[in-house]
């Protein structure tokens, strides 16, 4: 199955979606790079073509078609090159994307990317290869011979894939699966690996990240279980996660936000909306009350936690009332982030079914929200001001002489870069609070 050429095949991948559609990009690069492909950074060199697509907006999903569109003349000019649709749209579309677009000539779904080469292969001899299963193998087993060369600071580590919660709106659990963790050995082989390669933060990655449960060493493992492991690791300084659902915040992941020195301050745990009808609706399984009760608990293990969200404007039915109590949610969290989304109907969830809100009315309520959300993140951004916080450096700033990083709590921070190197873990006293990231000196 080598590839006879000398001369190196080109791979570009496009990427949309969440950082589980990078860690998964990251990864077919390198089973192409088996292959004997490199990745290339423009779409008008390559050999191939992939687009590592998401399903979770219509908008998200219908980009594809027309970037497809858009590489029609690439295909006209080179008719040897190949397209390839990876990723959610892939598994909720499959052959109904080559019907759409007949110069697609491979689709491959998120948990079959393992089998890339045999596809790659077929298409070499001209057929159209499609696979969209659920296996059974451990697709990160299968694509073990990692290389070895320098990374950057920062990296993703998927620990958990799936989702068994079925929020009414949410295609999560049709693209992806059901909920399946990955054995604590192999994550923390995999973690080792990525910080002898120069790694220092790692980022633990799960639709539900924290419903984490591996089969490892004396039985179960929960995600806290886990970050205790990856603290013991020597040259690694810092573990996030991300998304988790608040029903899955155990005890011993709170006490976790307390203790574990190299846990940073930062907890991603959307919401969605702040009404309990609408919550109920949406099936996420809690009150609004119950989140607060929940988040006073996290913020009594982590005082300086920064909390960040996502929310959805305009579900089916959401009146302004329920809005009101969405914008009074806010408003006793105090976030220091916040991802927000107008509703957008997906087809065969149980929400497609509803009547909808009037498109202006849910456009006014996400400004709305909005508006109070940035207030925040300016609040939270300005308490920073005359701090002293760690910053992992991870490459030159976008002004002469700057170095740029990010805090603890994950805002970006430049500094002047006498003396710091990608990767160094300083500490910083932040001086200033700008639109978009903060600036300070090493103290
Ligand atoms: N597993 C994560 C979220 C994954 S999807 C969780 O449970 O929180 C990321 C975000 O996209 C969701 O939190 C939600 O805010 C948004 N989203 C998902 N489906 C959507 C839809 N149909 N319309 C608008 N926003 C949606
Ligand atoms: Fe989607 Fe809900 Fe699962 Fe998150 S928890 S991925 S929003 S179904
Ligand atoms: Fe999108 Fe799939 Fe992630 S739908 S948000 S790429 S899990």
């Amino acid at each position: 199955m080598t590839d006879q050429s000398t001369d190196p095949k080109k791979l570009f991948i496009r990427t949309y979606g969440c950082q589980m559609n990078v860690y998964d990009s990251e990864r077919m690069a390198e089973a192409m790079g088996g292959q004997g492909y490199v990745e290339v950074g423009s779409p008008d060199e390559a050999d191939m073509i992939l687009l590592n697509t998401c399903h979770i907006r219509e908008k998200a999903a219908e980009k594809v078609y027309s970037e497809l569109g858009r590489f029609k003349d690439l295909k006209d000019a080179k008719p040897d090159l190949k397209i390839g649709v990876a990723g959610c749209v892939a598994q909720a579309e499959g052959e109904e994307i080559m019907r759409r677009q007949p110069m697609v000539d491979l689709v491959v779904g998120p948990q079959t990317y393992h089998r890339l080469p045999e596809m790659v292969e077929k298409v070499g001899r001209g057929e159209k290869a499609l696979d969209t299963d659920f296996p059974l193998e451990d697709k990160f087993e299968v694509l073990k011979n990692r290389p070895t060369a320098k990374r950057a600071p920062t990296a993703f580590l998927t620990v958990q894939e799936g989702c068994d919660k079925f929020c009414a709106f949410c295609v999560v659990p049709y693209t992806r699966g059901a909920e399946v963790s990955r054995p604590p050995e192999r994550i923390l082989r995999e973690a080792r690996e990525l910080v002898e390669r120069g790694v220092r933060e790692i980022t633990l990655l799960g639709q539900n990240v924290n419903a984490y449960h591996g089969a490892g060493d004396g039985g179960d493992w929960s995600l806290a279980r886990l970050i205790w492991a990856l603290n013991d690791i020597d040259g690694l300084e810092r573990i996030r996660f991300t998304t988790s659902h608040p029903n899955d915040m155990s005890d011993d992941l709170i006490a976790a936000h307390g203790e574990c020195a190299k846990l940073m301050p930062y907890l991603h745990l959307p919401v969605q909306s702040g009404s309990d009808r609408i919550l109920k609706r949406m099936n996420r399984k809690h009150t609004a009350e119950e989140y607060l009760r929940l988040i006073e608990r996290i913020r009594a293990a982590r005082p300086d936690i920064l909390i960040s969200g996502d929310f959805i404007v305009g579900f089916p039915e959401e009146t302004d009332r329920d809005f009101e109590d969405t914008l009074d949610l806010i408003r006793a969290v105090n976030y220091g982030q916040a991802f927000s989304f107008k509703y957008s109907s997906r087809p065969g969830t149980p929400a497609a079914e509803r009547p909808l809100v009037d498109e202006a009315e849910a456009s006014d309520r996400l400004h709305r929200l909005q508006a109070l959300i940035n207030e925040q993140a300016r609040g939270v951004m300005d308490g920073m001001v005359g701090r002293e916080i760690g910053v992992l450096f991870e490459k030159p700033g976008r002004m002469e002489g700057q170095m740029a990083g990010k805090s603890d709590y994950l805002h970006a921070v430049h500094v002047k870069a006498e003396g710091i190197a990608p990767g160094d873990l300083r500490r910083v006293r932040i001086t200033e609070a700008g639109p978009n990231s903060l600036a300070g000196a090493l103290v």
